[in-house]
């Protein structure tokens, strides 16, 4: 299983950094959301924890007492080391409940390394993981429920697989290679279809396949600086808060556009696609102040006329719609119109534009699993419910404001979500301002590499839309557009993830190939004083692209 594998690994690494052969362990990326009868096997034959045995240890709780919960202890986990961990859950005493790992080390409690929903009867999946800070003798890495004792809690298949960071990074790179580029071999022949030895080729990589954005304010309407600085980057676009209730109708029946329609001209001028965000937020903190008080026929009415009145706008205009941001930790509509709110915010939305993609949109869910209103299962059961409750298109969007980012459990959570084969986004990518600017920017660029090199995300945007006096959590650039850490984090990976210019000759076969990015290409063959050009594109698919230039 092993051998063919690898040799993929190598061929996949040729002519690029790595051209080594990798015999460390392949991330394993199956994971599972249903329960099940029966475990399945554990991943990695088990890693390390495949002679350990589980045993009950007294853990002491927040409140200080003592409860007996199953657990293995770790002889020794490394630092810089990065640790994927799953098993089965079942639980007995309830019919479900939410089980959340730990890992207690002598020097510091990771509060959570993994989540599941699990039940009663079955078996459900966890997968998560964790780096450590310091190297650790002696640990405990322990199951519980924080909300019921009486719960008892069966583990089965568990696994521990660590990964140095080289490791972690070549699996990386072998996706990328995969999934975000591909093989091309370019035939040259001359009218009477001779094919050319020699012909001098040049190929230019002329626009990248995956959308990367970032967040804009309205400071950038004028602003000519920011406005290159951004298009020389950036595909993707969304507006940071312009397009938000409270900005559109401050006030009831005074619809104002005008900020939105300057820069959706933007957006058009440069050939950027962007999402819609949002229609409505679940936040009252953020529903405009004359909507908060609206109660039963008034709030109907008011929110059936904010969608009427956005959606017809900008039909066609935005490439998805965040439709009630953020419901996994709030609810003001449902609360006040009935449990169904959602659903018909979800159903009018794609009648008013049918083929934009609609997604949830929420924070906390691949960023850390301790926050129990935003687990991954949490959100996969809202999107089967809206999805039983007649939804046809639908996205995930993953916030992903991060402090300290946990890049195996970040891996894990969006392996579980891929299981629901909808197309996935990174949406409000940032790093906590608690952090200097050199580690947002460490940080930025590690999570950024693990959703690009995600099979399953479809797109990254940033929150980084430039404020004068300061940016939500980070700023790529100062107000001189002269780059910060962060900034170039993010122009060294554009740079990594694009084709440079191919110049080469073709072979006896008059051909010439290369693995390029996905994306537009511009080819131009030489051959005397014969020139053509010609453009091809490259997208998403496991065979080689063969194009044909004829001079
Ligand atoms: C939990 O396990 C204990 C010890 O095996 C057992 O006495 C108890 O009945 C179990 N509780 C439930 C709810 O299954
Ligand atoms: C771990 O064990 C090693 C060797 O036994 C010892 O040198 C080291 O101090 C220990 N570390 C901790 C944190 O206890
Ligand atoms: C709409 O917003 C623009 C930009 O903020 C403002 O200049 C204009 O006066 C507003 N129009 C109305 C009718 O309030
Ligand atoms: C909303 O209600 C509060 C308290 O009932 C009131 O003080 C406030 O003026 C109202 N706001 C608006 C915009 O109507
Ligand atoms: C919500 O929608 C479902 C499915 O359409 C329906 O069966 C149910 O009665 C609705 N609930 C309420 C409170 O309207």
């Amino acid at each position: 299983m092993q051998g063919p594998l690898c040799l993929w690994l190598l061929l996949l690494f040729y002519g690029s950094s790595f051209a080594s052969p990798y015999d460390g362990p392949l991330y394993d990326s199956s994971a599972y959301t249903k329960c099940k009868r029966r475990p399945e096997e554990p991943l990695y034959g088990g890693g390390v924890l495949k002679d350990e045995a589980l045993n009950f240890q007294p853990i002491v709780d927040d409140s200080g007492s003592t409860v007996y919960w199953p657990a293995f202890v770790l002889q020794s986990l490394t630092q810089g080391t990065l640790y994927s961990f799953s098993s089965w859950v079942q639980i007995n005493g309830a019919s479900s409940a939410l089980v959340r790992a730990t890992l207690m080390t002598e020097h510091t409690t990771y509060n959570c390394i993994g989540t599941v929903v699990a039940k009663h009867g079955c078996w459900s999946f966890l997968k998560g993981g964790f780096e450590i800070t310091s190297s650790s003798n002696l640990s405990l890495l322990y199951f519980q429920n924080s909300h019921d004792r009486d719960i008892n809690i069966t583990i089965s298949s568990a696994s521990l697989q660590p990964f140095t960071k080289q490791q972690w990074r070549m699996n990386q790179q072998y996706k990328i290679n995969a999934e975000r580029k591909r093989a091309v071999t370019i035939h040259v022949s001359d009218e009477q279809g001779e094919r050319l030895q020699g012909a001098g080729l040049m190929v230019k990589q002329v626009s990248k396949d995956f959308p990367f954005g970032s967040a804009i304010a309205k400071t950038i309407l004028g602003n000519e600086p920011y406005q290159n600085w951004f298009v020389e980057r950036f595909n993707a676009a969304v507006f940071e808060n312009e397009l938000k209730w409270y900005a559109t109708e401050p006030k009831p029946r005074q619809l104002n556009y005008t900020i939105a329609d300057q820069m959706l001209e933007f957006i058009r001028a440069n050939q950027i696609i962007a999402r819609g965000h949002n229609i409505f937020w679940e936040d009252p903190k953020y529903t405009p102040e004359w909507v908060r008080n609206l109660t039963g026929s008034e709030l109907q009415s008011a929110v059936s006329s904010r969608i009427q009145s956005l959606m017809s706008k900008y039909k066609e205009e935005f490439i998805h719609w965040d439709v009630s941001n953020e419901m996994l930790h709030f609810g003001f509509y449902e609360q006040r119109l009935g449990p169904n709110a959602t659903l018909h915010f979800f159903e009018t939305a794609h009648e008013s534009d049918p083929l934009a993609t609609l997604f949830m949109n929420d924070f906390n869910v691949v960023e850390t699993c301790s926050d129990e209103s935003s687990t991954v299962d949490d959100y996969i059961a809202r999107m089967r419910e809206l999805k039983e409750g007649g939804v046809s298109m639908d996205g995930i969007g993953l916030e992903g404001h991060f402090t300290i980012p946990n890049l195996p459990l970040m891996r894990a959570i969006i392996d579980k979500l891929s299981t629901l084969g909808l197309p996935i986004w990174l949406t409000e990518i940032d790093i906590s301002s608690t952090l200097d600017k050199e580690t947002q920017a460490i940080y930025l660029e590690e999570v950024l590499r693990e959703g690009f090199s995600h099979p399953s995300v479809n797109g990254i945007m940033l929150w980084t839309a430039l404020h004068p006096n300061g940016c939500y959590q980070m700023c790529l650039t100062d107000n001189n557009f002269r780059n910060l850490p962060a900034g170039d984090a993010v122009d060294k990976l554009l740079k990594e993830w694009q084709t440079g210019v191919e110049v080469g000759q073709t072979d006896e076969h008059g051909a010439y190939s290369f693995y390029g990015f996905l994306g537009e290409y511009e080819a131009t063959v030489t051959d005397g004083k014969k020139t053509a050009k010609s453009t091809f594109s490259l997208c998403r698919s496991d065979e080689t692209k063969h194009f044909n230039i004829q001079l």
